[in-house]
């Protein structure tokens, strides 16, 4: 017998408690079913004020991690441990190579204040709170890293490379890239502001000038409204940047005959103004391949395996990580 699963996460969720969370980007049948929904800012400060002692997280493994880390007597599991391919592009070892790049290109350690993008595992994050810096989401790394410059020091910038650079030019900040060379000439941190660990979002690299051009020829007077995971000329060549939340505000406030396409993840973008005038920002399916692995099957067995007192796919971090990445969410969370 085939089992409903819409009708067992119900029961559920009704009996245990617990609270299932879901990112924008998850499948619309699986996101229908979170109690707790939102940016990665917005889960982050929610979990941290819900009172279950149970999360199930659909999302990608750092938004899980990070429950875990603000709220450490949590027990967090997560459908699927999806990881974000963004976060992977940089571990601890990666992280000290590039504060030793800043160093032997004259910055003394003391004079580096590094933020972490929410994008990135506990690990990173520990080490950044360990040097006295923050995470930031795309929501807020404008006022992380205004409140980061307070301190009077070199901004190491990591993983995001796109998202860095583009709040520097948005800021009127100098930056450059780790690895990358602009008419030969390699970053150099005492030239630049802020200095970005050269990892990206896949996803977001597949959105295109030519996209633009397209959009723009096709429905004259159409915003283009995209997120700041997107190359710096994308995010130049639009109406709008803003992380998912500032998108869908955005998009909202529009009058509703006014089009717009769309540079982000695809399950947020077809969810949105369902009226035919939002267009998904690619001649691709712009799907986050992680973000998509969650189903519903994978929902109900995580809650089941609470209900049989044996919980699948839970999320640890050792106490010394636990320690420094809160340091590094706390931050953030008192700038905001
Ligand atoms: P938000 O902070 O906008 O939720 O973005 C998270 C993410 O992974 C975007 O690709
Ligand atoms: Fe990571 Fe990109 Fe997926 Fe966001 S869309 S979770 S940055 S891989």
């Amino acid at each position: 017998m085939s089992i409903d699963y819409k009708a067992e996460i119900e029961r559920l969720k009704a009996k245990l408690p617990v609270t299932v969370v879901g990112h924008y980007y998850q499948r619309d049948e699986v996101f229908e079913m979170a109690d707790i929904t939102g940016d990665s800012l917005e889960l982050a400060r929610k979990c941290k004020a819900d009172a279950n002692p149970w999360v199930v997280f659909c999302g990608v493994g750092f938004m899980g991690q990070s429950v875990k880390v603000i709220a450490p007597q949590k027990r967090v599991l997560m459908p699927k441990i999806a990881c974000c391919a963004m976060a992977r592009m940089i571990d601890g070892s990666y992280f000290d190579e590039s504060v030793e790049y800043m160093v032997k290109h004259g910055i003394a350690k003391e004079n580096i204040l590094p933020i972490t993008y929410i994008n990135s595992d506990a690990s990173v994050k520990a080490k950044v709170g360990e040097m006295g810096g923050m995470v930031c989401t795309s929501s807020n790394a404008y006022k992380i890293i205004e409140k980061g410059l307070q301190s009077g020091k070199k901004i190491l910038f990591v993983p995001d490379r796109c998202l860095g650079q583009n709040f520097a030019i948005q800021m009127g900040l100098k930056s450059c890239v780790i690895g990358q060379t602009i008419d030969g000439k390699a970053c150099d941190p005492k030239e630049a502001d802020v200095i970005c660990f050269n990892g990206f979002c896949s996803v977001h690299q597949l959105f295109t000038l030519e996209d633009i051009e397209f959009y723009r020829h096709k429905y004259p007077g159409i915003k283009i409204a995209v997120h700041p995971e997107c190359d710096p000329e994308i995010v130049g060549a639009s109406d709008f940047a803003g992380s998912t939340s500032q998108l869908i505000k955005y998009i909202n406030e529009l009058d509703p005959e006014q089009k717009v396409a769309v540079g982000t993840e695809y399950n947020l973008v077809n969810r949105m103004r369902p009226n035919g005038n939002t267009y998904v920002l690619s001649s691709t399916k712009p799907e986050c391949p992680t973000m998509n692995e969650t189903t519903l099957e994978d929902l109900y067995k995580t809650l089941k395996s609470i209900e049989d007192n044996a919980p699948i796919n839970e999320i640890f971090v050792d106490e010394h990580t636990v320690k420094y990445a809160n340091l590094a969410l706390e931050r953030m969370l008192e700038v905001n």
